[in-house]
């Protein structure tokens, strides 16, 4: 003990070790995910306390920052160490002994803890020690996408957005997909706001490409994906106008007639050159 006590080395090694034991309380905590705006369900389940009766104990939730969330005093509520944002905000289950949170918020993101005591003659003994980490997930909406495009020279400006997720979303992009089902793949940086009141996201991409050659028409679809999860917006027809469209057949059909003019043409000249031909030297044949 003497000799503990004067080495500096071995209260390094305490150290590690307390710290050690630390991290590893801290690993043991059940990790719950809970939607934006939804109740969170905080657990205490009373391993040790098996055969003990509510009126028994007192058995309370800490938030990270050891504000009290709710109380269950020998069987009964008490609120008077309750933190006010807390108070209306929670339900106890005796059941299962888990606390429900309602109305969850980006910011309720964190470790709890549920103690459940014991009074004995000597004071009051924490019987069991309960850690939840929670994390709040909120669904982007479905992607909205808005096509601008005149003719094939405009090229097709895109734009697609979705709002109020959580957390921020990975990728982001638009799908051109042709007749002949060849898929192409657009994506731009993603402009990405927060809100400040909810902490929820909004994205969005905005960019032109052009109009895929040798096609009239293409649908568009465009994707958003998070950690989790992957969602699509409803696919969206390009077509071209009719307009340009029979404009190009009048093209193709003026192509052709220069064409076999020309061809024709050239056939007379030949014609022509080999009947001079045979008149200038008529001895020959
Ligand atoms: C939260 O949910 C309530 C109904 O359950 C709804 O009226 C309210 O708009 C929601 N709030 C947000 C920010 O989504
Ligand atoms: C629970 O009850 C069982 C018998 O039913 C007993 O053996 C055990 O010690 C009790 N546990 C506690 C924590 O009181
Ligand atoms: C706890 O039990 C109640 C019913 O008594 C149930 O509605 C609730 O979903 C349970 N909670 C969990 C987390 O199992
Ligand atoms: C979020 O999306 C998932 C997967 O599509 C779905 O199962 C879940 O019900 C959605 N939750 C909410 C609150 O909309
Ligand atoms: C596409 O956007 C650019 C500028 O961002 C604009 O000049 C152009 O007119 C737009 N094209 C169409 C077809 O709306
Ligand atoms: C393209 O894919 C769709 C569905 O994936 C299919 O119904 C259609 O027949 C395909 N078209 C061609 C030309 O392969
Ligand atoms: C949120 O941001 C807007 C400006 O973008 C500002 O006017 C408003 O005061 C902010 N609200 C809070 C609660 O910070």
């Amino acid at each position: 003990m003497y000799v503990l006590k004067t080495c500096a080395a071995c209260t390094m090694v305490l150290g590690l070790l307390f710290v050690t034991v630390f991290v590893l309380s801290d690993a043991a905590a059940m990790k719950r995910q809970a939607y934006f705006n939804r109740t969170a369900y905080l657990p205490c389940h009373p391993t040790k306390a098996q055969n003990m009766s509510l009126s028994e104990l007192v058995v309370f939730w800490q938030d990270q920052k050891k504000s009290v969330l709710y109380e269950h005093y020998f069987g009964r509520e008490k609120l008077d160490n309750v933190n006010a944002k807390y108070l209306n905000r929670t339900s106890f289950d005796g059941e299962n002994w888990t606390l429900g949170l309602h109305n969850v918020q980006i910011k309720d993101m964190g470790l709890y803890d549920c103690f459940i005591q014991k009074k004995t003659p000597k004071g009051s003994v924490i019987l069991q020690q309960t850690y939840t980490e929670l994390s709040v997930v909120a669904n982007f909406s479905e992607p909205k996408m808005e096509v601008q495009y005149k003719d094939r020279n405009s090229g097709i400006n895109l734009t697609c957005s979705s709002k109020q997720g959580f957390p921020k979303p990975t990728k982001m992009y638009v799908w051109i997909i042709n007749s002949t089902n060849s898929t192409n793949e657009y994506s731009d940086e993603m402009l990405i706001s927060q809100d400040n009141v909810t902490e929820l996201f909004t994205v969005s991409i905005n960019f032109s490409i052009p109009f895929p050659d040798d096609v009239w028409s293409v649908t568009a679809v465009c994707v958003l994906e998070t950690e989790s999860m992957r969602t699509s917006s409803t696919p969206q027809d390009i077509v071209l106008p009719r307009s340009e469209s029979n404009q190009d057949e009048r093209k193709s059909w003026i192509a052709a007639v220069v064409t076999g003019l020309l061809i024709f043409a050239l056939v007379l000249v030949y014609l022509r050159n080999r009947y001079k031909r045979k008149q200038e030297r008529p001895g020959i044949s």
